[in-house]
């Protein structure tokens, strides 16, 4: 199915000077890149778009790393787009996640952030109901 999935480029990955390697593989993976801009987040923003985690153990240093440096928002679009994204992504965890992903193949000595968060380069949407929500919120 035709779909289309909100993907951001996370703090680390613009520190990293990772964001073209990034763009590259999702666009080699045979998904289009329809739009991208790299924004601060405001707190609100970053609140809006974790709204699912409020709550949980991670929430707080989760919003302090998404609003700790530029981050690049895309839309991407293609066949079964947003499950695509996800298996390009790798697992949550960067040490569990497969060579041949770009959180697996691209992850850094030290996953663990200064606020006790995974650092995992790259979120995507998990479900159509998510991404209708975040690319809302960028690409309204
Ligand atoms: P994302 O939403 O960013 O695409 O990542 P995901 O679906 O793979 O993982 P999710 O469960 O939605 O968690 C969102 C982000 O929160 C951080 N996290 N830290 N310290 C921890 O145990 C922990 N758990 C989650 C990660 O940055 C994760 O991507
Ligand atoms: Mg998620």
């Amino acid at each position: 199915m035709l779909e289309k999935s909100f993907c951001m480029i996370k703090p680390d990955g613009l520190a990293r000077d990772l964001e073209k390697e990034i763009l590259k593989r999702i666009e080699l993976t045979g998904l289009r890149i329809e739009a991208s801009r790299s924004v601060a987040l405001t707190p609100a923003e970053a609140a809006e778009l974790y709204q699912p985690h409020a709550g949980k153990p991670f929430y707080d240093g989760l919003i302090k790393f998404i609003t700790s440096g530029p981050v690049t928002v895309c839309q991407i679009a293609g066949e079964d787009a947003i499950a695509r994204l996800r298996q390009l992504m790798g697992a949550t965890d960067p040490r569990a996640a497969a060579a041949g992903t770009i959180r697996g193949d691209l992850r850094e000595a030290d996953v663990i952030g200064e606020h006790g968060t995974i650092k995992n380069l790259i979120h995507g949407s998990d479900s159509p109901e998510s991404a209708r929500r975040e690319l809302a919120i960028f690409f309204g």
